[in-house]
């Protein structure tokens, strides 16, 4: 067991254009963070992630960064920052930034410098195709309107590449002076004392640099020409050596790869590059039409058997990128919305892995089921929704499913308490308000006992202060039980047991141990049977 911080974190994800707004215009903001440190404070969590507030002119909400070295004017200044590191570490909260680096804006001064002329100094710090060279092999972009990863600009006659919007040039990794740049800039954020990076989209930021440049084919295998690119791991290295190994800060990786090997390149410690990632397989499993438990747990236990020994990884059920946790995976309805949030929470508690908790999820906030386009903020939808006029798509189902799935569903704002716009925001929000506020939010919870925010802070502490919940070897238990998810935990000596209910009926499980003598250290009912019957959406932890 060879114990680091971040592996026994907590890190509660704030998206701060959510969070809450000081001054009125609808936007949270650095000072409206500042405002709820307490309330941070008092989750019990250690680390906090921020989605990027670097200055961008929010093409993609603070993805496409136009200054890497400035605060975005929506969210204040650096003398906000400044408070807001200084009040976070005075409660013993680490702090981890975004750093979105596979590409920048197109308002960012290389950009502008690159694509003033093709022998600007700057060229080189984003990929030019020339068109005298005919048009570039075919690219995709996850973000465009046409999904045309190349756009033509006729300044200098020639293309760029984005991989996600058009604002949103991707820089060239395979140029040094550029990679340097991206060093420094690590270093004036890790010199003014952060504590981790969470490296977005990193996994494409090495491009396929055989002559000529993008071979063609992508078409027939996306990741292979896409992710973890040649040179990818050479950069990590680099970067390991240069900032991430002279400061005691975290890393951690957006995506893990196309593999288990991959991932196991990515964040092994002995070859000093990044020390997690994130893998998508979990959260991907839960479509529109629901998902099966048998999947779920399969995919959890394959992940956690390739790490059992080497490697390290996250947990999570909800980002920025996705819907409502409780929305996907439990049942956002009124009988079982408490009871299976807290149950998701548990599952979220007690894995092994660093637990990523995105915000708003403490309280049960469901997804907001937009049913107008207009309602809409988010770039990559509202481009579909135009994509899909332009093919004559189906524009019922393509609502239904944004309804459903879109990740303005996780950027409502957060809902502090039943005055108007759910207190986080005098004026009028940048994104609706979800309409559930006045009987889902914060006040009302904090008071009551048995709410899912109080639910959430004693499992944090129950993590916080069971190792065995960190390290402990996990087991599955009664592996086809399409209902019940149970598995142990054990380390030294030490045995937990978790029982978790994914449906809204009762259900039973195979065990062979005897609960009567067993203590239960948390439960979402006031009573557990002790019998390994479960009520809907029954969690229950054990110490054996
Ligand atoms: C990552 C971010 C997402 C963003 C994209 C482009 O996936 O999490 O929010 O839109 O990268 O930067
Ligand atoms: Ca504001």
């Amino acid at each position: 067991m060879n114990r680091k911080w971040w592996k026994e974190a907590v890190v509660y994800q704030i998206y701060p254009r959510s969070f809450m707004d000081s001054n009125g215009d609808g936007i949270g903001d650095l000072q409206g963070i500042i405002s709820k440190l307490d309330y941070i404070k008092s989750l019990g969590v250690n680390v906090v992630w921020l989605n990027p507030i670097y200055s961008s002119p929010n093409d993609d909400n603070g993805y496409d960064v136009s200054d890497y070295r400035n605060i975005m004017k929506d969210f204040g200044t650096m003398a906000d920052f400044d408070e807001l590191l200084k009040g976070l570490h005075k409660r013993g909260i680490k702090l981890v930034m975004d750093l979105v680096v596979n590409h920048s804006s197109d308002e960012h001064e290389w950009f502008k410098q690159s694509r003033s002329s093709r022998t600007n100094p700057y060229r080189d710090y984003y990929h030019w195709w020339n068109a005298e060279r005919g048009k570039p092999t075919p690219r995709y972009s996850l973000f465009d309107v046409n999904h045309d990863a190349w756009r033509y600009d006729s300044l200098t006659n020639a293309y760029y590449l984005h991989y996600f919007s058009r604002k949103q040039p991707d820089l060239n990794w395979e140029n040094p002076k550029l990679r340097k740049e991206v060093y420094n800039m690590m270093k004036f954020w890790a010199d003014k004392g952060i504590d981790g990076f969470r490296l977005d989209a990193f996994q494409f930021a090495a491009k396929d640099i055989t002559w000529p440049k993008f071979p063609d084919g992508y078409e027939k295998n996306f990741s292979k020409y896409y992710a973890i690119g040649p040179h990818l791991h050479d950069y990590l290295k680099e970067m390991n050596k240069e900032v991430l190994s002279k400061y005691n800060v975290m890393s951690v990786a957006e995506g893990a790869g196309n593999s288990m090997k991959d991932a196991h390149n990515l964040v092994d410690a002995d070859r000093n590059e990044l020390n997690m990632a994130y893998a998508f397989d979990g959260v991907d499993i839960a479509k529109q039409g629901g998902y099966s438990l048998l999947h779920f747990k399969q995919v959890f236990s394959k992940w956690d058997s390739a790490f059992a020994q080497k490697g390290w990884l996250s947990i999570f059920l909800a980002n920025h990128d996705q819907a409502r946790m409780v929305s996907r995976f439990g049942n956002d309805g009124p009988d079982f919305r408490d009871a299976s949030s807290k149950m998701l929470t548990t599952f979220i508690m007690t894995m092994r892995g660093t637990p990523y908790y995105y915000n708003g999820d403490e309280l049960g906030m469901t997804n907001a089921g937009f049913d107008k386009i207009e309602d809409y903020r988010d770039v990559a939808t509202l481009n579909e929704y135009k994509h899909q006029q332009n093919i004559g798509g189906d524009m019922k189902a393509y609502m239904k499913r944004i309804a459903f799935e879109c990740r303005d569903n996780g950027r409502t704002p957060f809902q502090w308490n039943s005055t108007d716009n759910a207190g986080f925001t005098t004026g009028t929000p940048w994104i609706g308000v979800n309409r559930n506020y006045k009987t889902i939010n914060e006040a009302a919870e904090d008071k009551d006992p048995n709410s899912i925010l109080n639910y959430f802070r004693k499992m944090v502490q129950l993590r916080r202060q069971n190792l065995v919940l960190v390290y402990g070897k996990y087991t599955l238990i009664d592996k086809s039980n399409p209902d019940v998810y149970a598995y142990t935990r054990q380390l030294n000596g030490k045995k937990l047991l978790v029982l978790l209910n994914f449906k809204s009926t009762s259900a039973s499980v195979k065990l062979s141990y005897d609960l009567e003598k067993a203590k239960v250290l948390i439960c979402n009912y006031p009573q557990d049977s002790k019998d390994g019957t479960l009520k809907p959406y029954e969690a229950v932890v054990y110490e054996l």
